[in-house]
Order: C-alpha cells, then structure tokens, then sequence
C-alpha cells in the first residue's frame, strides 16, 4: 500500500441499495439489521468501504433521494441507533462507512418546505426556489420556462397556498433548495453534513452534484426538441458559482474531518477539464467524481433512448476516462453499475456466456485505475429483470415517467429492458431458498427468479464461480495495487474490433489485460514482453494467442 497517499484512493467501495440488500425483520424491505448480518459478505469479497444509498426518513417517492428529514433514519431501515452501532461495526471490522449526501432537494414533505410553501412571508419563504410564472397579454398564467425535470414533465410545480410556482429538477415531490438563501445553506451544513460527520461516518457520496446553482433568471433552455414545450439540457449543469459552493463545502466543513471520501455525482458530462475542476485535488472540493460517458454509452442518464455502440468506443470511453487525470492532481472512479443503471453483464457481457463474461467484467473493473466501486448484486453476476416482466413491476418514478411520455411503445419497453433503474434494484439474491434469502415475508420488490441459479450461497462454495473470481481479482488488484489502482493506462491496437487489450504501467511493473469482448473465438498476436499470466478465467489457455469466448488474461511483467 502507498502510506503517503489518502486512504480513499485504494478503497473497494461496496454500494448498499438498503431497500434491496437484506431484510433483517421480516416485512420484506431490506434493513439496517440486514446490513449488519451482510458485512461479512462484504468484507470476503474484498471490499473495505461501504456506501448506503440513503437510509433517512422519506415519504420513498425517489426511493430516499426525497428525504423529509435528514437526521432520522427511515423506519422501515431501523433507528438512529442502530445506524451507531452499524458505524462502529463497521469501524470494529476495519472497514468505512459512506453515506448519501442529498442536498440538491428536500421531500416537499421536509419541515422546511411545509414552512416554505405556507405562505410568501415566512421565514423560511425563500429557501426554495419559488416564482410567480409568466403571464400573457390576456392574462394567462403559465410557467416560468420551458424546463424539464430529469423525470420528465415541467420542472415547475404550482403550489396553491403561495399562489407562487415552485422549482423541482426531479419529481414534484422533490422541490430544490434554494443554495442562494443563507440561512438554508447553513441549516444543510448542520443538518445534513455535520451532524452525520460528528457521528464518525467516513464521507459522502454527493447526489447531483452540478446542479445546485440554477442559470440567474431562469432563461428557458435552447429548443432542440421541437416536439415539446418543455426541453432538457438547460445549462443548469455546472454553473460557474457552483464551482465556488463545492469550495465552500470543502472550507467549513470536509476540511474539518480529515481524510474523508468524497464522490461526486457528475452526471452527464464529457469535458473532461470540467470534471478536473471538481476533483483536482489543488481545486480543494471533491476527491472524485462518478462520470456517466463509460457505463451509460448509448444513451443519456434518467433519458432512456438506447443508440447502438461498438466495443471499440466503449473501451475508448474507459481509457479517456482513466487518463484524464494522468499528469494532473486529480483522482479517478471506476464503476460499471449502481443503482441508476442496468445491470452490467446485460449492457457489457452475453447470456449466452453468462459466466465468462460477467468474469470478463470482473478482470476490467480490478484493473482499472482509480477508485473502485462495486455495486450490491454485481459480484455474483446478477442480471437485469426478465424480459416477460410486465410494466407494471417497473415500480421506479423514472421508468414510469418515461414509459409516459415515450408513448408506451415496443421499443420504450426494449429500452427499459436495457438501462431501467429497476433492473439493478430487485432484491440481492443470496441463496435458492424462497425470496432468494432476502426475506421471509413479502418483497417490496418482486424477486429476480433466477436466484435458483445465481446467488450468493451457491456461489460461496464454488471455486469456479463469479463470486469466487470477483475475491481473487480483487486480492490481485490490493497486491499490486501500484499498477492497478494507481498506474497510468493505455489501450493498445487490437486486429480484432471485439478485443480490448490495454496496458497498466507502475515505476516497478506492466500489467498487460487481454479481454475477448464477443461470444467468438478471436485470433490475436499478444505482445511479447507480457510476462506472466496471474488471472485467467478460463481452466485452459489453448495457444497464446487464441482466445476463447469471453476470455479475459491479465498477465504482469515486474522489472
Ligand atoms: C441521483 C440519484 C438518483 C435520484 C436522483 C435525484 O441521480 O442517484 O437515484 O433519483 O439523484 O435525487
């Protein structure tokens, strides 16, 4: 390990979607219990850090992202208690605990709106953004602009009691904050940031990170679907000022923790100079940031309209995203899934060759550079939800609101089979027994039913199994953790468009990883000075350079 460098930068970070990970009472949500009884298995596979998705009280419109009161835990996850105990638990086990930091909006059931929306005088009146709407030469009120909310639909909301519109860039019952007021800041700082800091959580995962400051006046956003009133892409990402707000979090309050892990949602983005504003470490605002270009290629977060891609744009989407950094002070992330995405051995890998390729993924994610992130599900290969699922077990606000306005289509459908939300969502399946393992009363999400096949139990005791291939190169990656998470990476030319082979490269080795991205056989002339092979998912290697389906190498040549 590099004892010079933040402790953050090593980590395998864990993600917990609590409503799917474990029930621990039995009512069929997932729970802070069942978090606990989980760390074990999370601490085998070779993960260090975990990151709950959120777990405060919320009336669960977004699933927590709406939250109603920031220092209480959701009843349905447990007790503020039980959060203490779930930290030192952590702590006890040598392993972090990171939390879900929501602050670009409240639930419109959060004390603070229920006092805002009362009337336009009170004291907290301003701490939302609210607007009067546009009026026309007869008199008629419409909304302030053409905004649309990442869900669809306007982003403007009316409120009767203030007579007055109000702002949501999500569902209407997440109204956004108003970072201008600054009696709202310093209520976010103390409620939202300090309060769980003081606790001893180990940092946050920082939820929208671009939007908090709106564009001044509120301009509509250019037209560029002219089929519809309300347009996305309104430069409300990455306003000027919210460069100096994220250095205002950093000044009163992280700088204030120590070492503390810091990722920042980034959303839609590729200039990779405005990425390295927020997590250049000189910047003094994140440590890194999640950038969507690699695992959404195709299509566009929360927009679910799918355009083909080739493997030869997305391994070009990971080495820009990993050498971005290279020569700066920044820090990078790796991640294939989380909770906003489908699952990746769908997007990435084959059914056909379930195993191979979700292993496949494995070898890519444990030797790439930077941070790493592996959410719940992933390391046993889970898949997205069957295609006969009807519509209706897609329970998500944002599949819901896309199905709408995509006009229920086939292809609406194909899309959400592809990159819905709640193919990454159904419960963590941890054995053959009913429910998959995860709880003895009735799931608040139905059950993938291939649990039978993939689960955790059944995996555990499999040498050959993805699970068991996840803990070896994960183990391989803290080894020689200078070339894999913190060496410089470099795509070498491949003669066949499904074969991805790149170069990692530390002052003391060269790691070489050879990935057969197709359910072909490919031919293929590996460099000589490869040195030895330390990772194979496949029993046999034929000839050196033929490589079987899925076939995924990582060879190191130590100088
Ligand atoms: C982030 C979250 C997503 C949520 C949205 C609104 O993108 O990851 O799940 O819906 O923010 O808070």
């Amino acid at each position: 390990m590099t004892s010079n460098e933040p402790w953050w930068k090593d980590a395998v970070v864990y993600q917990i979607y609590p409503s799917s990970f474990l029930d621990g009472n039995g009512d069929g949500t997932g729970d802070i219990k069942g978090i606990m009884q989980g760390l074990e298995h999370i601490k085998s596979l070779g993960a260090d850090t975990i990151w709950l998705s959120p777990v405060y009280e919320s009336p669960m419109v977004d699933m927590g992202y709406d939250i109603s009161n920031y220092e209480k835990i959701n009843p349905l996850y447990g007790t503020l208690e039980d959060m203490d105990t779930l930290i030192s638990a952590c702590h006890s086990k040598q392993m972090k605990i990171v939390m879900d930091l929501i602050i670009n909006h409240t639930s419109d059931k959060h004390a603070w709106f229920l006092e805002s929306q009362s009337s336009r005088d009170n004291p907290k009146a301003d701490w939302y953004h609210w607007h009067d709407g546009r009026i026309d030469a007869n008199g008629k009120r419409s909304v302030p602009n053409n905004w649309e909310s990442y869900f669809g639909g306007s982003a403007w909301e009316w409120c009767p009691t203030r007579e007055q519109y109000y702002l949501h860039m999500y569902s209407v019952q997440q109204p956004d904050i108003n970072w201008d007021n600054l009696d709202a800041r310093e209520a976010v700082y103390n409620s939202a940031m300090r309060f769980w800091l003081d606790k001893g959580i180990d940092g946050f995962r920082i939820d929208t990170m671009p939007i908090y400051i709106k564009p001044r006046g509120y301009p509509d956003a250019p037209i560029k679907n002219p089929d519809s009133y309300t347009q996305r892409d309104g430069g409300w990402e990455h306003h000027p000022e919210v460069f100096d707000l994220h250095r205002e979090f950093y000044d009163k309050i992280w700088s204030k923790y120590g070492e503390l892990l810091l990722v920042g949602e980034l959303l839609n983005i590729d200039d990779k100079s405005v990425a390295l504003k927020y997590c250049s470490k000189s910047a003094k605002r994140v440590g890194m940031g999640f950038q969507f270009d690699t695992a959404c290629i195709g299509y566009e977060l929360d927009w679910y309209e799918v355009d083909p891609w080739t493997i030869p744009q997305f391994a070009k989407s990971i080495a820009d995203w990993q050498q971005f950094v290279e020569g700066t002070d920044g820090w990078t992330c790796q991640f294939l899934e989380n909770h906003d995405i489908g699952r990746s051995v769908d997007r990435f890998g084959s059914r056909k060759y379930w195993a191979e390729s979700a292993k496949l993924l494995a070898t890519l994610e444990a030797t790439c550079s930077g941070t790493l992130f592996v959410f719940q599900g992933q390391e046993i290969g889970m898949t997205n939800v069957p295609k006969d699922w009807p519509i209706e077990e897609y329970i998500d606000v944002s599949s819901q609101g896309y199905w709408e306005r995509a006009g229920k289509t086939p292809e609406a459908m194909a899309n959400l089979q592809l990159v819905a939300r709640d193919n990454s969502r159904t419960p963590m399946q941890w054995s053959g027994d009913v429910h998959g393992g995860f709880t003895t009363g009735r799931p608040w999400m139905r059950v993938n039913e291939n649990y039978v096949d993939i689960n955790v139990k059944k995996q555990d005791g499999d040498q050959a199994s993805v699970l068991n291939y996840w803990r070896r190169a994960l183990k391989l990656r803290r080894e020689y953790n200078q070339v894999f998470v913190h060496g410089n990476f470099r795509l070498l030319e491949s003669s066949q468009e499904k074969v991805v082979i790149y170069r990692k490269s530390s002052n003391s080795s060269t790691a070489t990883v050879v990935l057969n991205f197709s359910d072909e056989e490919a031919l293929e002339e590996l460099p000589e000075d490869i040195g030895d092979l330390v990772l194979s998912n496949v029993d046999s290697i034929s000839t050196v350079g033929r490589l079987q389906p899925w076939e995924a190498r990582v060879y190191i040549n130590i100088r």
